[in-house]
């Protein structure tokens, strides 16, 4: 007798899915934990969705990184995903490399990109967020993914990197190629990475004449036991810094408000909270959003260099390992009402960061800019609200990413 399907079985990578992955990655922690799928691209990988499972592979070193590791696609599809990085020599970043090279890089980049860098960027994010939210408030409506959500994390690295204010408009429209192609208009986008390569081989070419005290001299400036970055390996840092830093946040911010304006009852706890002064519930709130609706829906691919169980599953080597953390992170073995968004939980390992060696290094920055967006958004525009009903509103394809195409929202004009 064949093995019938199992009806419950959910059709993963639909545009349904897309809208609302939840309930999908519910069925599988339950009934598959480690699941093999065939991407869209044609890919076979599994897909990791309990926390337990998820944390551990995270942090497992038999999972490389390094694409040349992937059985089958090794330079095809086995890379972080950006398109025209080989073409524009960017392939040596941290995300696509293991220890002892991973070790070293990190460590000079975390010289520069120091905490202390982070928090003394405050009060520019700041001055960003109130410029942006100017530009439409006296409108009474506005698509907060492109007037705000997007812009903001893009001239925020600039400005810490220092690429000067008149170039920072090519950085926007490059940028805008990479998210709203992502996989799709190649060329284009592999074009845009290519301009953006060389502006910034030729940008750490000129501060290294000339040192200044944004990110980039930093970055060059970095030497630990007397070792410094290479140019390429500065371009390629300065590269990845952006691209790690930019679209996540863009989704922080945008599934952020969105959660909230679905969620009533915790934005006006949050709002509240906000107008006494308070900062609490703001920290644990973007906590809270990062575990309930995440930026990064799947840690980026990772290859299995010796055979490995996970779950008890076998992994055979050379296979692609896919992390869910948005599967992860709703586990009700680990999170309480999973799928209820409670700004106040203090029990949150969530691992939108990741977890591991890999684990997020541009964390502050982004929490930084999750704060100021979020409590700025909520106290000058009080009403804010959905303009579109949530069925209506479009989320862009992607396998790593989830983020919205646009938030349409309407406010009384400041
Ligand atoms: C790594 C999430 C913002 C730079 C990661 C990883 C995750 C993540 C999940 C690990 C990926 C993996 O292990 O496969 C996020 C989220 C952000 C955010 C949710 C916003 C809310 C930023 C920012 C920057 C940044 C603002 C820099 C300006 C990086 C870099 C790595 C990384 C360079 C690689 C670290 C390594 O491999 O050692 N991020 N990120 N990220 N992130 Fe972020």
């Amino acid at each position: 007798m064949p093995v019938q399907p199992d009806p419950a079985r959910p059709s993963l990578f639909t545009w349904e899915f897309a809208a609302d992955p939840y309930p999908a990655y519910a069925w599988l922690r339950e009934h598959e934990p480690v699941h093999r799928t065939t991407l869209p691209s044609g890919v076979e990988a599994w897909l990791v969705t309990r926390y337990a499972d998820a944390r551990q592979a995270l942090a497992d070193s038999r999972l490389s990184k390094n694409p040349v590791h992937h059985s089958a696609h090794a330079h095809r599809t086995g890379r972080v995903g950006i398109p025209g990085e080989r073409q524009a020599n960017l392939m040596t970043h941290l995300l696509n490399i293991d220890p002892p090279d991973h070790t070293r890089l990190r460590r000079l980049v975390s010289k520069a990109f120091t905490p202390r860098r982070v928090a003394a960027f405050e009060p520019r994010v700041q001055q960003l967020t109130d410029r942006l939210i100017d530009g439409f408030a006296a409108r009474g409506s506005a698509d907060l993914i492109h007037e705000f959500a997007f812009p903001l994390p893009i001239y925020a690295i600039c400005d810490l990197l220092g690429v000067p204010a008149e170039d920072q408009d090519d950085f926007r429209d490059w940028a805008g190629m990479m998210i709203r192609h992502g996989g799709g208009q190649r060329g284009g986008v592999g074009r845009a990475v290519k301009r953006m390569r060389s502006y910034l081989a030729e940008l750490i070419h000129r501060k290294r004449a000339d040192l200044g005290d944004d990110l980039i001299s930093g970055l060059i400036r970095a030497s630990d036991h007397g070792e410094h970055l290479t140019e390429n390996e500065a371009a390629a840092m300065a590269f990845i810094l952006l691209f790690a830093g930019f679209e996540t946040t863009v989704n922080l911010i945008g599934n952020g408000t969105y959660a909230l304006l679905r969620n009533p009852g915790q934005r006006a706890l949050l709002q509240d909270s906000i107008a006494r002064g308070e900062t609490g519930l703001l920290e644990t709130g973007i906590e809270e959003l990062l575990r309930y609706d995440g930026p990064v829906e799947l840690a980026t691919w990772r290859f299995a260099t010796s055979p490995l169980t996970i779950g008890g599953v076998e992994i055979p080597v050379g296979d692609p390992v896919l992390v869910v953390l948005a599967a992860a992170d709703r586990d009700p073995a680990r999170f309480a009402d999973e799928n209820t968004l409670d700004l106040a939980r203090t029990d949150n390992p969530h691992l939108g960061f990741g977890h591991g060696i890999h684990y997020c290094i541009g964390a502050p920055l982004a929490r930084l800019e999750g704060r100021a967006a979020l409590a700025t958004l909520l106290t000058r525009l009080p009403d804010l609200q959905l303009a579109e009903s949530p069925e209506n509103l479009r989320w862009r394809g992607g396998l790593i990413m989830r983020g919205l195409r646009e938030l349409p929202v309407e406010f009384t004009p400041e």
